[in-house]
Order: C-alpha cells, then sequence, then structure tokens
C-alpha cells in the first residue's frame, strides 16, 4: 500500500512539466543524446551493468533525468554490436525460470561524488516498480528525479463518513488519465475494460451481486498493468490503486471494499469463487476472452447465469438487462 501511494503521487505528473533546458539549480533535465552530462551519467553506470552480468555492454536510453547532483536512468543493455543479450546465458537464468525476470530494462539511480557519477542501486529486469521509494530511505533521492516528477499527490480523505452515490465517470477520467502503457483498444485496456462493465451489469441482473463492487473492479482490475503479456502482480497492483482512491473519489463500506479488493487481487489466479459478487466479477472478465481468440468456458464461470452465457457463446441476448444500470447497454462500450 505505502509503495503504491508513492506510485500514485508519481504518475499524475504529465511529462511535459519536465524543464528539458532548465538550468536552475534543482530543476530537473534530461540531457541531450551527444552531451557531456549524458555521457558522464552512462559512463559510471556501465561498469556496474558489466561486472553484474559479466560482459561489455551499450546503452539504449529510455530515460536520463538529472537534478544537481543526481541522476535516475532507465535504459536497456545491449551488446556492444546492439544484439540482445541472452539473459539465460547470465545469473538471471534463475529468475527468468521462475518467471520474475521482466526483461532487459534497467533502472538506476547515481549521484556525483568528486566528480564521478557512482551508482546507487540498480536493478535489470524488474517485475514491480523498483524506483517507487528511492526517494526514502536509504537513497533519500529527490522525488522529483524519479519519473512523472512529484507533481500532484492523492490524499486519503480518512475523515469522510458518509456515503454518497459514486460519480463513475470522474472516477473513470481520473484512472484514464494516469499515464500508461496502454492505447484504449489495447486487449487490457479502456475498451475491455467497458465490455467486463457491460457484461458485469447484466450478470448482477441475475445473480444479486454487489453492482458498485462489480462496476469499480471492471475499472481498477486491469488498470495498472504494465504490459499486455506476462504481468503475473498486475491484479493487485490494481486493488492497490482501489484503495488509494478509496474516501477521494469513490467510497464503499469495508465490508464492500473486501469484496473489490479480493476480486482484483485473484482475478487471474483463481478458478472461480462462490461469492456471487467476487463470482459476478470474474465471469464478466472471462465473459470477453472473445477479444482475444478464446471461448469462454462454462467450466470456468463461477455463476450459473455466467455459465449459461458462456455455454451461449454470446452475450448479446442479455445486454437490455444491463438497462437497469447503464444508460444505453448496446453502446456502452464504444468511445464518444
Ligand atoms: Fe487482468
Ligand atoms: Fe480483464
Amino acid at each position: 500500500m505505502k509503495i503504491f501511494i508513492t506510485i500514485l503521487a508519481l504518475v499524475f505528473t504529465p511529462i511535459s512539466v519536465i524543464t528539458v533546458h532548465a538550468k536552475e539549480q534543482g530543476q530537473v533535465t534530461q540531457p541531450a543524446s551527444g552531451s557531456a552530462l549524458r555521457k558522464a551519467v552512462l559512463d559510471g553506470l556501465r561498469p556496474s551493468i558489466e561486472a553484474d552480468i559479466k560482459q561489455k555492454v551499450i546503452f539504449i536510453v529510455d530515460k536520463i533525468r538529472v537534478s544537481d547532483d543526481w541522476a535516475f536512468v532507465q535504459v536497456t543493455p545491449v551488446q556492444p554490436d546492439s544484439k540482445s543479450i541472452d539473459f539465460r546465458k547470465t545469473k538471471y537464468k534463475e529468475r527468468m525460470d521462475e518467471g520474475v525476470f521482466d526483461g532487459a530494462t534497467t533502472w538506476a539511480l547515481l549521484r556525483k561524488k568528486d566528480n564521478q557519477w557512482v551508482v546507487l542501486t540498480f536493478q535489470i529486469g524488474p517485475t514491480d516498480v523498483c524506483w517507487a521509494e528511492w526517494d526514502k530511505a536509504p537513497y533519500n533521492c529527490p522525488r522529483k528525479i524519479l519519473p512523472y516528477g512529484d507533481k500532484y499527490k492523492i490524499t486519503r480523505n480518512t475523515h469522510r463518513t458518509t456515503m454518497t452515490p459514486i460519480d463513475y465517470e470522474n472516477l473513470w477520467a481520473a484512472v484514464v488519465d494516469m499515464p500508461s502503457h496502454r492505447d484504449r483498444y489495447s486487449v487490457h485496456g479502456q475498451d475491455h475494460w467497458k465490455r467486463v462493465e457491460r457484461n458485469g451489469c447484466v450478470l448482477t441482473a441475475r445473480t444479486g451481486a454487489k453492482i458498485d463492487v462489480v462496476r469499480l473492479f471492471s475499472l481498477f482490475h486491469d488498470s495498472r498493468r504494465e504490459n499486455e503479456g506476462w504481468d503475473p502482480d498486475h491484479g493487485k497492483r490494481g486493488a492497490e490503486l482501489a484503495m488509494a482512491m478509496r474516501g477521494t473519489f469513490f467510497d464503499l463500506t469495508d465490508e464492500d471494499f473486501d469484496l473489490l479488493h479480493y476480486a482484483c487481487v485473484w482475478h487471474t489466479d483463481s478458478d472461480r469463487h462462490a461469492d456471487p459478487t467476487i463470482g459476478t466479477c470474474w465471469d464478466a472478465d472471462r465473459l470477453d476472452l472473445g477479444r482475444v481468440g478464446m471461448i469462454p468456458d462454462p467450466a470456468y464461470m463461477s455463476t450459473d447465469f455466467g455459465a449459461e452465457i458462456a455455454t451461449h457463446g454470446v452475450i448479446q441476448p442479455w445486454l437490455h438487462l444491463a438497462g437497469a444500470y447503464l444508460e444505453n447497454p448496446m453502446t456502452h462500450h464504444y468511445y464518444r
């Protein structure tokens, strides 16, 4: 949770706030390709990476953010002839075998001492946002050099005691506006979330699920994916985002929030669930498998109604049932 609130605080700042030409002390700069500063930072990083994977490397640079004597770097190390590194021949083979190596992307924090850039820490291929707490001990770097800087923060309203109807439009806008890797039509993007919401509303008409939990699940469950492939912790991150936004953008009772949290965290790891709300969330997601060429299997549906729809093959004959919750279920997933 603590980690995710930090991430959340970071992810709202538009890139445009980064001042490329800023010279003033304390400003964040992104040294240009070919600049002496950029070369000095990369020269500082290279020996650590070469020692770690026991081979010569050059870097493809994604980000270098410098402020005074601090530098944050996001790079992809490659062989000197620009070919990809075979990490199976490095100490990372074990992590690859365990499915906890997320590619060659490398993040590093450096600090200048005696005119030399010194590596404080780095990680190659982490499966989480490794830099999220580098602004805290032991590194204590300025937060502004981390991706997205420090302009926006979410403060949880812990004093709120009354429940009000959820403003879904406002809530969706806040989540959709967060920087991410995806476009709206990516297989786990907002077009999918909308169909899950519609499916969930159809199912709820007969399963007796808690509709707000189902609608919130559709928004949050894939919201913090970091890629469209293997991303085992994305449900957990989605749940943590819901937790961070609860009390500010929406509220639920503790009991209902626990359902939402559970449904998000376990939506890819578990088969079925007997609770009608959790089962409805998962069925709503699985009924959208058609988008990736998979036919939903009635055997993997948690609710009888979900199994009935899966057996039929398409949800269209039941779309009208979502009319109790959505303005226009037939076109709900189309963007205006
Ligand atoms: Fe997912
Ligand atoms: Fe999904």
